[in-house]
């Protein structure tokens, strides 16, 4: 039998988990510059590939714990969830990991203060920030290694928010997947800009996780993703060391492309771009071609995202007038 999360999160905790006291946290969204797509192990979320994002400052999560008298609750963006909701389910399951058989309810409260217009996932930052409050409620103390691996048990990109800035959250090897952790990379680069462009509204229909699942096991193309993707990462951090964006933004719009074909490439096909994803990346590729440095990401679902340097922001505002200050990052503050 294959290795439990119940067993290797009791592994980490004290004997018995302790009566929790208040605690709140905060985790950054982020995006992936060479993106996760597969997993090698269903149960611990471990993935194919490594990957590497950049997090997106102040736009996240804060997630709040309290003893509660009712029984569990969970709140998202100040709205109770049902019991039966497969967000309050989630947030639940995961406390459990490590609540463990200590009868004691909490009320949980996320509230997510990324732009609602940038169609945005939240699993990454929220699982992240629950992880961080977690620890604090029930004074655990776990290192941040230890925290990242956990997360990324709740969600695999969650794993990566444990850490602003640019993160490398490595594959790993080892049965348990406690090596399948994050680390920062300590570069700085001041004039890095995310521009969060939404182009279609809508709840995707087919979430990270049954899409990934669905390539690995029908596209004959995913074949070629992981040695693509280990390439990518190299290149992409080479990149980051010399702050190359045009070896960074190419490197990284032809990632999310390929993942996107593996993802043409599965049955039934998963096509997550409207006419309105195919018509802005025509408006990215024409703006290039007139001589703005300018490239994009894509991950589940119709949106795009912007990456180009501060120089160029005049000439992205006029091309992009729907982008709002709200949807402009700038990661390094
Ligand atoms: C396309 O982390 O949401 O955004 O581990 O099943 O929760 P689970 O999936 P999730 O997948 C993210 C996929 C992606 C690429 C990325 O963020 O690396």
């Amino acid at each position: 039998m294959s290795i439990t999360k119940q067993s290797v999160v009791a592994s980490f905790l004290p004997e018995k988990t302790m009566p929790g006291k208040t605690a709140e946290a905060f985790a950054p969204s982020n995006i992936a510059l060479c993106k996760y797509w597969g997993k090698r192990d269903v149960e611990l979320n471990l993935p194919i590939n490594a990957s590497l994002s950049i997090s997106l400052g102040e736009l996240g999560s804060r997630t709040k714990i309290t003893p509660s008298e009712t029984g569990d609750q969970v709140y998202l963006n100040g709205v109770l969830q049902s019991e039966g909701s497969s967000f309050a389910r989630k947030v639940i399951a995961f406390i459990d990991l490590f609540r463990r058989d200590l009868d004691q309810p909490v009320k949980v409260e996320t509230n997510n203060n990324i732009p609602t217009a940038a169609g945005l996932a939240s699993s990454a930052s929220g699982f992240a920030a629950l992880m961080l409050a977690i620890n604090d409620f029930y004074s655990f103390d776990l290192d941040q290694k230890v925290l990242s691996a956990f997360a990324r048990i709740g969600s695999g990109s969650a794993s990566r928010s444990i850490y602003q800035g640019f993160v490398q959250w490595n594959k790993g090897e080892q049965e348990d997947g406690m090596d399948s952790c994050a680390e920062p990379l300590a570069v700085d680069w001041p004039g890095f800009r995310i521009g969060l462009l939404k182009v279609a509204t809508g709840a995707k229909k087919i979430d990270s996780r049954s899409g990934m699942q669905r390539t690995v096991e029908s596209a004959d193309l995913y074949q070629s993703w992981p040695a693509q993707a280990e390439k990518d990462l190299n290149t992409i951090k080479h990149a980051i060391a010399e702050q190359n964006m045009s070896l960074l933004g190419q490197t990284a719009e032809q990632n999310a492309l390929s993942m996107h074909a593996t993802m043409i490439a599965s049955w039934p096909p998963l096509l997550y771009w409207q006419p309105e994803s195919v018509a802005a990346m025509h408006r990215v590729w024409e703006l290039r071609a007139s001589g703005v440095e300018i490239y994009l990401t894509m991950d589940a679902g119709p949106n795009l995202k912007l990456l180009f340097d501060a120089k160029n922001e005049a000439a992205v505002r006029e091309a992009f007038p729907e982008l709002t200050d709200m949807d402009l990052v700038a990661p390094f503050g």
